[in-house]
């Protein structure tokens, strides 16, 4: 057998038998009894909601529908002053790369939005190069890709961080100067794509010399999580942390890889360009959004998460099976058959870690689902986490060779793209963003409306994209498989859903826009000064019983 099939089955094996020791060690009690799951918690708190989106009559409901009898806040006062430290010390930077993150958001709408109208439109806009299909498309793509979603991801990871180990975050200046050499590094490599300067390989398209800042960035970015752990004041690593590590830690290994120039030829290259772009996928996008999504939705219904050790497995097994998976985008290409095959097999396996989150987090909500009406934060990540579920089985069912015959090359695959990236991702980071900004301004979203107009719109418009170009995407595929229908045809027929797509798109860009005014109305402080939700220390905080010097309520605002 060939040294690489047997170094690739070699570990596929392991993987394997590690899951079982893993599972087996946890039968044994081995990770602990579960006790980090109520770590998020403090003394009495399970059973107080807390959402600082909400208003005060939505938060009134949501305790209702939860716990009628634990109708305050039952946080001590030394928590209170814990997490108010936590919070300060991390708010300028994640108000920084939240506000990036919102900038990149409107832009790269606006540029999906030009590519999407080019595909039905093709006289539109073609006396300038730079405003071209083979332009826009990678300037959205890698908008997406390292201006919203990456610096969403990274704000909200910056502020999880020194939450979930309950001390202040230690060298949050090398956060605020990664992130803006970051930001710098996307601005710049957009501009180069417009100009014609791109490296050529989809997801890799700015130039290397750029990449260097997406590099310095992301590593100064997580140095204060390491940092910040060696002063951690809890005990146990609650599953967040787990994923924000791993993420901060996976990422820079594949981009530097992915990016190093003179490295890859040919086959070999395009082999390590969609290894990176699937991982970066994996193994960076989903468990930032994992590790916020098992935060807020405990959090917010003030009830610890199913099962702590499904979520260990979950995580364990995303690191067990993700890294192989890139070679399912190039089957049916010039790359040996038992390359895809184990990429075909290890997408299967993804089963695991999904249906492991699924199960977690729907048994978390269970029973509880009249909370979504009340709370803006769960609505979003709750729809967020069912569409990972969505989006990776449909994900698995695509890696099939069979189904694969039909949808590659379609817009079939653009519809799962924005299923995993839009639907899951974008929605987790949007609910979270709604409940960190209170903390970050001390203030309320201004206008609640904003955010129900913001979450149909989104929904709608993503309903109609995503409907829409699955269809379409399904008979192309069919249409381009039937020797007797000529190419054209099978282009022709996708119109209605390309204009399909354009509708949707320009709702949920039209959502981006509501959410951006909201975003900015909040960092003006516009609207009613309303006491309540958004404040941390509630008055009916109790002290804490174990620390003398608490004062007996707290009331201080956060
Ligand atoms: C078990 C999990 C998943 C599996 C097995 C999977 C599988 C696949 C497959 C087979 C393709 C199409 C390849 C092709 O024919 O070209 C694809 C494309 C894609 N998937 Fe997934 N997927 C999974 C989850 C996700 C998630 C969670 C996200 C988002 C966070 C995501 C985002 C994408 C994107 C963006 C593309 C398009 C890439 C491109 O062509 O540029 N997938 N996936
Ligand atoms: C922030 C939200 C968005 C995210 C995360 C996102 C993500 C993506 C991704 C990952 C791709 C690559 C897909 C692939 O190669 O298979 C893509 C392509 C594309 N997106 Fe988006 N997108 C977003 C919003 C939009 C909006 C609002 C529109 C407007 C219609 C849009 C239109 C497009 C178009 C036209 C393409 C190129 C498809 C093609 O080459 O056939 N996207 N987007």
């Amino acid at each position: 057998m060939d040294f690489a099939v047997s170094v690739l089955l070699g570990t596929f094996i392991l993987s394997v038998l590690v899951l079982f020791i893993f599972i087996a060690s946890m039968a044994k009690g081995l990770f602990g009894s579960g006790a980090a799951a109520v770590q998020i918690f403090d003394g009495d708190e399970i059973g107080a909601v807390e959402d600082p989106a909400a208003t005060k009559a939505q938060r009134g409901n949501l305790q209702q529908a939860m716990d009628p009898s634990s109708s305050a806040s039952q946080r001590t006062a030394r928590e209170v002053a814990t997490r108010l430290r936590a919070d300060q010390s991390s708010s300028l930077v994640v108000g920084v790369c939240l506000t990036m993150s919102v900038v990149w958001l409107v832009l790269a709408s606006l540029a999906g939005l030009i590519a999407s109208l080019k595909l039905h439109l093709p006289d539109w806009l073609v006396e300038q190069a730079w405003i071209t299909f083979g332009r826009i498309r990678p300037m959205h793509l890698n908008l997406v890709a390292y201006g919203w979603c990456s610096m969403a991801g990274i704000g909200v990871a910056i502020w999880l961080i020194p939450r979930l180990l309950k001390t202040e975050l230690v060298g949050a200046r090398y956060a605020l100067a990664g992130g803006a050499l970051w930001s710098i590094g996307v601005a710049a490599g957009t501009v180069a794509i417009a100009l014609g300067q791109s490296d050529g390989l989809e997801w890799l398209e700015f130039p290397w010399q750029i990449d260097i800042l997406l590099v310095i960035g992301g590593a100064l970015v997580g140095f204060p999580l390491w940092l910040t752990l060696l002063k951690r004041k809890v005990e146990h690593l609650y599953v967040s942390v787990w994923y924000i590590g791993a993420g901060l830690l996976w990422f820079p290994v594949l981009f530097l890889v992915a990016n190093w120039p003179g490295l890859h030829f040919g086959v070999q290259q395009a082999t390590m360009n969609w290894w990176f772009a699937h991982n970066v996928l994996g193994l960076w996008f989903t468990p930032l959004a994992l590790a916020a999504s098992y935060y807020f939705i405990p959090k917010v219904l003030g009830k610890p998460i199913h099962s702590y050790n499904l979520s260990l497995l979950g995580f364990w097994s995303l690191a067990f099976f993700y890294s192989q998976v890139g070679g399912h985008h190039l089957i049916g290409g010039p790359v040996p058959s038992w390359l895809i095959t184990i990429s075909i097999v290890q997408s299967m396996m993804m089963v695991v870690p999904v249906i492991a989150v699924a199960i977690n987090q729907h048994l978390t909500v269970a029973g509880n689902f009249r909370a979504l009406l009340y709370s803006p934060t769960l609505r979003f990540i709750v729809l967020g986490a069912m569409m990972y579920t969505a989006a990776s089985v449909q994900g698995s069912l695509q890696a099939l060779r069979s189904v694969n015959a039909v949808t590659h090359f379609t817009h079939y695959t653009v519809a799962h793209a924005h299923l995993g990236l839009y639907g899951f991702y974008s929605m987790v980071m949007f609910g979270s963003i709604y409940f960190i900004m209170p903390r970050v301004m001390k203030w309320e979203w201004p206008f609640p409306w904003m955010i129900s107009a913001h979450f149909w719109l989104v929904v709608g418009g993503f309903a109609i994209y995503f409907i829409g170009l699955s269809f379409g995407g399904w008979y192309q595929g069919l249409a381009m498989l039937n020797k007797d229908v000529p190419f054209m045809d099978s282009v022709r027929l996708t119109i209605p859903y390309l204009e399909a797509r354009s509708l949707g798109g320009a709702i949920m860009t039209l959502g981006h826009l509501v959410f951006a005014a909201h975003f900015v109305m909040m960092g003006w402080k516009f609207g009613p000064r309303r006491l309540g939700a958004a404040l941390l220390a509630s008055p009916d905080a109790v002290p804490d019983a174990t620390s003398a010097a608490a004062p007996a309520r707290t009331g201080v605002p956060a």
